[in-house]
């Protein structure tokens, strides 16, 4: 991702391993401001996953596999035995952070595995090896996204988006946005709906701030006006990430995700899901097995910006003493899908069986 900071514009990626650090932008805070944090150990990296410094599936499935890349780093000194111990523990520290997005559990287990076999030594180098791995697949299968997702982008198109599926949720450019990336520099004329997605506002914070620093025309929308467009024939295509996508399709994305796909199918209008193998968990059956996380009710009790002085903020919207609940994700039914953009192209119905060949055992991705 290309970002202007002070006036200059710079590459950087969401996040990236120097030796037994991890680098990452701290996505709490932006676009107010651009800071990366560094974080030293497994628990401080667990702790950015958990309180959302670093959020979206593909970032957080690198993130927590870099996370066990330094605790095989911090045990180097330890005996065999304590070793498993301690990389051990670290896996569990990580898999609580957070439950919805697979490709956190994918990338642990991976690094994990990787740090299986051998001396200390060595299973430490596999482990560093695997997680760095994990990010160049991710930047890989990012760019691929981009380029099967923009043929779907015709001239004139608006996209309505939900959430942010963008650089900062995946390593290079993104899932659902990739394609407007590759559509917008190959110069189609294209328009794009950021939803503001409450209760964290990722598309306010994040997409939208994306979307101004590569220059695509777009507009921020209030959530609840995506209806409004779409059935006034001003959205031509719907493209969303995924956090876990089932064997049969059923697709976990960010809270009210699935109010967007129904209205899609009530207005004719495609929809697409844009994800890496990563985020596929043919293990699960249905929408029904993906643990929904339920975050703090104070995220929807109170908001964070900057107030006319550019002091950033937190300020409350409503009366205390509130309830409140807040689910981060929601289950879209797979007859709502049109298709899956994917490293390995574009997946149409039936779903179960198109799935499998593409990334069940033995496939060819
Ligand atoms: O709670 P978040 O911000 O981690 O949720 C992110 C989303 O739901 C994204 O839409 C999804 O992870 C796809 S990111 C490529």
């Amino acid at each position: 991702m290309r970002v202007k900071i002070d006036g200059e514009t710079r590459g950087v990626l969401a996040l990236w391993r120097e030796g037994a650090d991890v680098k990452m932008v701290d996505q709490r805070l932006l676009p107010h401001r651009f800071e990366v944090l560094t974080l030293c150990n497994h628990r401080e990296t667990a702790e950015a996953i958990r309180d959302m410094a670093v959020r979206g599936a593909p970032s957080i499935g690198v993130a927590g596999g870099y996370g066990v890349a330094q605790a095989a780093l911090e045990a180097r000194g330890m005996k065999l035995r304590e070793f498993k111990a301690y990389v051990s523990g670290a896996t569990d520290t990580l898999r609580k952070t957070r439950p919805t997005a697979v490709n956190l559990f994918h990338a642990i287990d991976r690094v994990a595995k990787a740090t299986s076999k051998g001396s200390v030594e060595e299973r430490v180098a596999a482990a560093c090896a695997e997680a760095d791995r994990i990010a160049r697949e991710d930047i890989g299968a990012s760019r691929r996204i981009g380029e099967y997702g923009a043929a779907l982008i015709k001239e004139g198109f608006r996209v309505l988006t939900h959430c942010n599926a963008g650089a900062l949720a995946f390593m290079d450019s993104g899932s659902a946005l990739a394609p407007i990336y590759v559509a917008h520099r190959a110069g189609k004329r294209i328009f794009v709906y950021a939803d503001e997605t409450r209760p964290r506002s990722q598309g306010a914070k994040l997409t939208a701030w994306e979307l101004q620093q590569e220059g695509v025309p777009y507009a921020l929308i209030a959530d609840n006006a995506a209806g409004h467009y779409m059935h006034r024939g001003e959205v031509d295509i719907v493209i969303v990430g995924a956090d876990r996508i089932a064997a049969n399709g059923d697709t976990a994305n960010k809270i009210g995700t699935y109010e967007k796909a129904v209205l899609a199918k009530e207005n004719r209008i495609p929809f697409y899901v844009a994800a890496p193998r990563m985020t596929f968990d043919l293990k699960c059956r249905n929408g029904d097995g993906i643990e929904i996380e339920e975050r703090s009710p104070d995220e929807v009790n109170w908001v964070w910006g900057t107030n006319e002085q550019g002091d950033y903020v937190r300020v409350r919207i409503s009366a205390e003493g509130t309830v409140a609940k807040n689910p981060s994700f929601d289950v879209t039914p797979a007859k709502y899908i049109t298709g899956f953009i994917t490293e390995a192209g574009i997946i149409k119905p039936p779903y179960r069986k198109n799935l499998h060949l593409a990334f069940g055992k033995g496939s060819a991705a």
